[in-house]
């Protein structure tokens, strides 16, 4: 493990076991839609999501949007701001967001009203790890992977300051 972490929050294993029983319930709960659009949003859950989209079972397109809370540092002021939008027509479509983490919420929250006024047949979310204390606003999640305490989480699409979002695991920053 790299010098500046500490230890490891979710193993590589726990991960893998945990996405295969998310894509197995929502390979079972879109079981009789045509099509479900998998909509990840940039740059973190590009690695959940491709790992998400392979263990499906059904017919599935994917996308992506870019949306940006955290300006590159590693303090989070309130704003979200649309960088990337999507190329697939949500209007009756079947839309499945696929996040890596849910912190404030507010990016998500953003995110579903957006997609939701463009008329989608349906719309849900699929979150990777939650961190229900620093939940900020008022936010249902579908299909939630983990509940992890509030600590700077690195790994598996996590970044800090751009570092550490490859490692195949989820681990715990050292401070300082
Ligand atoms: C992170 C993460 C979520 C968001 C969650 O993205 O990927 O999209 O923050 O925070 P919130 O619940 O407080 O809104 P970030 O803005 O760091 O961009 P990145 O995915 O490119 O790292």
């Amino acid at each position: 493990m790299p010098d500046a972490l500490r230890s490891v929050l979710l193993s590589e294993d726990e991960i893998r076991r945990r996405v295969a029983e998310l894509a197995a319930q929502i390979s079972s709960d879109y079981a009789s839609v045509d099509e479900l659009l998998l909509v990840g949003v940039l740059r973190g859950a590009f690695i959940f999501l491709a790992d998400l989209s392979r263990c499906l079972t059904i017919p599935r397109r994917v996308d992506f949007v870019a949306l940006s809370t955290y300006g590159g540092e590693t303090t989070t002021p309130g704003e979200v701001r649309l960088l990337l939008d999507l190329r697939t027509e949500v209007r009756g479509a079947h839309v499945l967001v696929v996040e890596d983490i849910v912190d404030s919420g507010r990016t998500l929250a953003l995110l579903l009203r957006l997609l939701r006024a463009r008329g989608p047949a349906s719309l849900k979310s699929c979150v990777l790890v939650r961190k229900p204390a620093r939940l900020e606003v008022d936010l249902s999640i579908d299909y939630l992977g983990f509940d992890i305490p509030d600590v700077w989480a690195v790994g598996y699409g996590l970044d800090w300051a751009d570092r550490f979002r490859t490692l195949p695991y989820i681990a715990v920053v050292e401070p300082g």
